[in-house]
């Protein structure tokens, strides 16, 4: 097989992650969730307690963070956090330190290395507009507000996580806002991506419909 890059963007608990984690495992390449990449850096900047309107200080700390993806695991400066950028308190502050430039400008560099090695499936909402402009396969994947909120619960109660359903709710509308109406790099779909639609549909019924697509495309 040629290297093949795929880029899925679509907002938060469209099942990004999990469909992607599911075709990479059956064509056996990469995965790369960078979502993760903008949690873990935003977890780093919490722990440190710094005032994201300090860009010099966001940078300084940006600069000398390593973020890594080794086996589904996501690692920071060695240690493996892939459990903390999960928690609540990390998605109601990620999209605002995923709309500073200098984190941007840093992540999207580790994203294009990563991808020039091998075959990638890589996830998140700037892939198919800009860090992936030229892969072979885009896909938009989307869902209502109601279904995505209804699964992001179910997942949070499995891994025992007190938050409400409202809660969740007002997450991912707030998460849509920022990262649709940022500057730099807005959640768009790309024009040559493909719109699946999940609402309704099982996990399988849509890895075989992206699947039929990176076949036609690829
Ligand atoms: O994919 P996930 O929901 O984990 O992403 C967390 C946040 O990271 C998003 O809400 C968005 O603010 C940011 N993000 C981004 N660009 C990406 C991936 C994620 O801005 N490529």
């Amino acid at each position: 097989m040629n290297k093949i890059a795929i880029a899925i963007d679509g907002p938060a608990g469209a099942g990004k992650s999990t469909i992607s984690k599911l075709i990479a495992e059956k064509m056996g390449i990469e995965y790369i969730d960078t979502g993760a990449m903008y949690r873990a850096i935003t977890l780093k900047l919490l722990n440190r307690g710094v005032d994201i309107k300090d860009i010099q200080s966001v940078k300084d700390i940006v600069d000398e963070t390593k973020v890594e993806l080794i086996n589904g695991r996501v690692y920071l400066d060695g240690v493996d956090v892939s459990e903390e950028i999960r928690m609540p308190y990390v998605s109601s502050k990620v999209s605002d330190v995923a709309a500073i430039s200098c984190v941007r400008e840093r992540l999207v560099y580790l994203q294009r290395e990563m991808a020039k090695k091998s075959s990638v499936i890589m996830d998140g909402r700037d892939i198919g507009t800009n860090v992936l402009k030229d892969a072979q396969v885009k896909i938009f994947l989307t869902a209502s507000v109601e279904e995505r909120a209804k699964r992001r619960f179910v997942e949070m109660k499995n891994k025992g996580i007190d938050i409400s359903f409202e809660e969740i709710c007002n997450d991912i509308r707030n998460r849509d806002t920022i990262d649709s109406n940022r500057e730099i790099n807005p959640l768009r779909k790309a024009e040559d991506a493909i719109l699946v639609d999940t609402t309704g549909k099982t996990i399988q019924e849509v890895v075989d419909e992206i699947i039929s697509i990176i076949r036609e495309g690829a």
